[in-house]
């Protein structure tokens, strides 16, 4: 396995690889091609994939708001999973964000998600009560 810092060209096999992990897209909102690429302009440097010959198999987006690191969008296929390669990834986004001066990480994780959980859980973060407030500029977002 191969991990390396996410390219712009690479959004397109980012959408294949959330399609396959199985996780929600937002087509008109925050995942469209034009979305991700302003989103890459700006934290793209915190845009780690890993790679298994050539093909990508997991990915992680980092960002971080100069307070906290945020650890979004980790994800593996399915073929790849319980082989190290998400705790791989997360700990090279904690490292490139400590880079830019971060000491805390932090991940948003929905109740059903129990496998991320476990997998927060194994990679040593406590689970911390917080109620999650948002707002929505349109419904699609
Ligand atoms: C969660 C996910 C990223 C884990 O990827 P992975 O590469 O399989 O994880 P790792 O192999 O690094 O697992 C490390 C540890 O986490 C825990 N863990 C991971 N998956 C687990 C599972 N299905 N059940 C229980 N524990 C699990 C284990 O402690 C594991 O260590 P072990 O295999 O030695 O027991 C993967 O299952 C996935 O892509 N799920 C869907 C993604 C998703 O919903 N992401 C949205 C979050 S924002």
């Amino acid at each position: 396995m191969n991990i390396r810092r996410m390219q712009a060209e690479d959004i397109g096999a980012l959408l294949a690889l959330w399609r396959e992990a199985g996780l929600a897209i937002r087509p008109k909102g925050r995942d469209t091609v034009e979305a991700l690429a302003r989103q890459f302009a700006s934290m793209g440097r915190h845009w780690w994939l890993a790679e298994e010959d050539g093909k990508v198999i997991g990915a992680v987006m980092g960002t971080h708001d100069a307070r906290k690191g945020w650890i979004n969008r980790l994800a593996v296929h399915p073929d790849y999973r319980r082989q190290g390669v998400a705790s791989a990834l997360a700990a090279r986004v904690e490292e490139s964000l400590a880079e830019d001066g971060v000491e805390i990480f932090a991940a948003l994780i929905e109740d059903e998600n129990e496998t991320s959980c476990r997998l927060f859980e194994a990679l040593g973060y406590e689970k911390y009560p917080v109620h999650y407030y948002r707002k929505k500029l349109h419904e699609g977002v």
